[in-house]
């Protein structure tokens, strides 16, 4: 990393003393070291607050399974870890230890907790071990951190001052004060997408139904809503402001023609429901999208997909669809993958196999990011 230019302090562990002395670090870090919450000559304390906050990228590598569990359950019986819950940068962790400690499920199931936090797992490389067995565990080679954490900043700068609108999850319709017409969507894609698009660099607006706002990134900008009225008016006011908009959310298409002041009674056998049809957001942000905004939607569809899909990128005056075919395993509300087919505007159509929604969520910026 110094050789790349960066400036670098090293806080270790004690037990990181056992195999490399204080003056190595140093020598080669070009600071002093941490490594303890007070130095013993001076009784001076280290600033772990200070440390979390004056580093863009916080490595921790070698991540030992003692300090990866740590981390995981906010531990704090070190300087290492009292700065990891200082540090307000990203957090890249390498894993390093013998293969069974690895696939042990409690170590599994603590790289899954860090990744939910946002943190962000360097490979785990394979090969000879400590132990002499062979398979997963090495850390990853100090070349490829060096590589993935360049990559890392010089992406994050990517789309630095385009301004980009997301809307996700579902809408409530109300029908009175305890009831509402609504669907099963999480928001999950679109959360992926604005947190996505804020990783590199973007200005993101997220105006977001009645789900939850965990796992976001703390620099989007947050709006929450219910109806598909509400979702119209911020989303055709912040629209004005940006470059482009990605609309995934799960808009209802129809609303209780009234609203009820008191919760209606059951009275009768039979009810019927009056519904009105709502606003199509995407429709009217593609009638007021100027030249250089670009504009992308969801398709949800259940037969004739490409060509209903089409057929929307059309009728909304789109650059991009990303289509979701229900008949897919692996897509759909509520999932934590999705598969999907990006049609652009030009004719071109992008296939993908079913990942992770975050992965989906690259591959979409990614289109974008060409726009832009
Ligand atoms: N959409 C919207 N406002 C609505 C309905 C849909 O902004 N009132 C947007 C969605 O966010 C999505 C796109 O339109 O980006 C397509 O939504 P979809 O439900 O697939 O299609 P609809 O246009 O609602 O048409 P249909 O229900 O007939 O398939």
């Amino acid at each position: 990393m110094i050789k790349s230019g960066a400036q670098v302090k090293v806080v270790c562990t004690p037990n990181a003393l056992d195999f490399v002395t204080p003056l190595t670090l140093s020598t080669l870090s070009k600071n002093a070291i941490y490594s303890h919450f007070f130095v013993k000559e001076t009784g001076e304390w280290v600033n772990h607050v200070e440390l979390g906050k004056w580093a863009d990228a916080f490595v921790v590598a070698p991540c030992t399974a003692n300090t990866l569990t740590k981390m995981a359950n906010g531990y704090c019986d070190n300087l290492l870890l009292a700065t990891y819950l200082s540090a307000d940068c990203p957090v890249f962790f390498a894993p390093a230890m013998d293969l069974d400690m690895y696939l042990h499920p409690t170590t599994q199931h603590n790289i899954s907790t860090l990744l939910s936090y946002n943190n962000i797992e360097l490979p785990t490389g394979e090969g000879e071990l400590a132990s002499g067995l062979v398979g997963k565990g090495r850390m990853c080679e100090p070349e490829e951190i060096e590589h993935i954490l360049s990559s890392y900043f010089e992406r994050e700068e990517s789309l630095l001052g385009k301004t980009i609108l997301v809307n996700a999850g579902p809408t409530h319709e109300k029908l009175d004060p305890v009831r509402f017409i609504g669907n099963y969507s999480s928001g999950k894609m679109g959360k992926a997408i604005a947190n996505e698009l804020s990783s590199r660099g973007a200005m993101v607006h997220l105006v977001l139904g009645p789900v939850s706002a965990d796992g976001l990134d703390t620099k989007i900008h947050l709006t929450k809503i219910e109806s598909a009225q509400e979702m119209y008016k911020a989303c055709s006011e912040i629209f004005t402001t940006c470059d482009a908009a990605i609309l995934s959310a799960a808009v209802a298409d129809y609303r209780p023609a009234s609203q009820e002041d008191q919760k209606i009674k059951k009275k009768t056998e039979e009810f019927n429901l009056e519904l009105v049809k709502t606003v199509d957001v995407l429709k009217s942000l593609g009638e007021i999208k100027k030249n250089h905004q670009f504009l992308a939607g969801f398709a949800l569809e259940t037969q004739n997909e490409q060509e209903n899909a089409l057929l929307k990128l059309e009728k909304k005056n789109l650059d991009f669809i990303i289509l979701n075919s229900m008949n897919d395993k692996g897509a759909g509300f509520g999932k934590d993958t999705n598969k999907i087919t990006i049609l652009e505007k030009n004719g071109k159509k992008h296939t993908f196999e079913t990942k992770p929604k975050k992965d989906v969520a690259i591959d979409i910026v990614n289109l974008l990011a060409t726009y832009l």
